[in-house]
């Protein structure tokens, strides 16, 4: 098994038929992140959840998952932010009230925290929100940047989990480039094609084993520039048919 300093490993179980899994261990270091790849059914959110919960041999998959601080296994809640599909705050609250809250929460410096949580949620998101708006008025893409901004900025969770955030309203890319930049490991279940390239490491996934683990070359390198300006220049083109405008 690998060492981590700060980070996590995860030492292989078996797959949905009991076969030992192909990759027998996995290490991923802060800031690092990975795509989980594979058809319905192949076991990616079997995965995220082994994560989430810190398996211990006690999972379907038999999957032992280590935490490491500062060269320390760490244990206990909060070490797995979850981004899931459906993202809509039940809080009765404005954004920077909830912002504050949780900041304080953690012993944080709330009102600094909470300005620059804004501002960089509205680097995610094309519709700008401010400490004002209400939680419950956000729509789903502002409810999503505003979540991964927390995560990046507020949350002490070393580890990220996102599982099919497809057509989410936020700029994705930007989003797990964000979540890296402040050391955090994105592990992101994904089956659009410039998400499965973002990681540096790709995880193929199959009959619910880990199968295949890889790591992205030059050539891919230069599919993954171009895949971005397609992609980007259908969410424009999305935006601006929305808006009502002619391309
Ligand atoms: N390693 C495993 N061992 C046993 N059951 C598994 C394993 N991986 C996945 N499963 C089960 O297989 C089913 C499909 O897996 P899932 O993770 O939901 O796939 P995906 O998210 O790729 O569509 C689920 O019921 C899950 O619990
Ligand atoms: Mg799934």
């Amino acid at each position: 098994m690998n060492r981590v300093d700060t980070g996590l490993t995860v030492r292989g179980g078996t797959d949905r038929k009991g076969r030992a899994e192909a990759i027998a261990s996995l290490a991923l270091d802060a800031g690092e992140s990975l795509a989980v790849v594979g058809p319905t059914g192949s076991g990616k959110s079997e995965f995220l959840a082994d994560l989430e919960q810190a398996a211990a041999g006690d999972t379907p998959s038999g999957r032992i998952v280590t935490f490491y601080r500062d060269g320390k296994s760490v244990s206990g809640p909060g070490l797995a932010a979850t981004l899931s599909q459906r993202t809509h705050f039940v809080m009765d609250a404005s954004v920077g009230e909830f912002l504050r809250l949780h900041a304080a929460s953690l012993g944080k410096d709330a009102l600094r925290l909470a300005g620059q949580t804004v501002a960089l949620a509205n680097t995610l998101c094309g519709e700008p929100m401010s400490g004002e708006s209400l939680l419950q008025r956000l729509s789903g893409g502002q409810s999503r940047a505003l979540m991964i901004a927390d995560i990046a900025l507020v949350s002490d969770a070393p580890v990220v989990l996102i599982d099919e955030v497809e057509n989410a309203g936020i700029d994705k890319h930007l989003a797990v480039e964000i979540l890296s930049g402040h050391g955090k490991i994105t592990v992101i279940a994904t089956h659009d094609p410039v998400l499965m390239l973002t990681g540096r490491k790709r995880l193929v996934m199959e009959e619910g084993g880990m199968r295949r683990l890889y790591e992205l070359d030059a050539a891919e390198k230069l599919c993954l520039d171009r895949l971005r300006l397609l992609d980007e220049t259908l969410i424009s083109a999305r935006e601006r048919l929305r808006r009502g405008e002619r391309l």
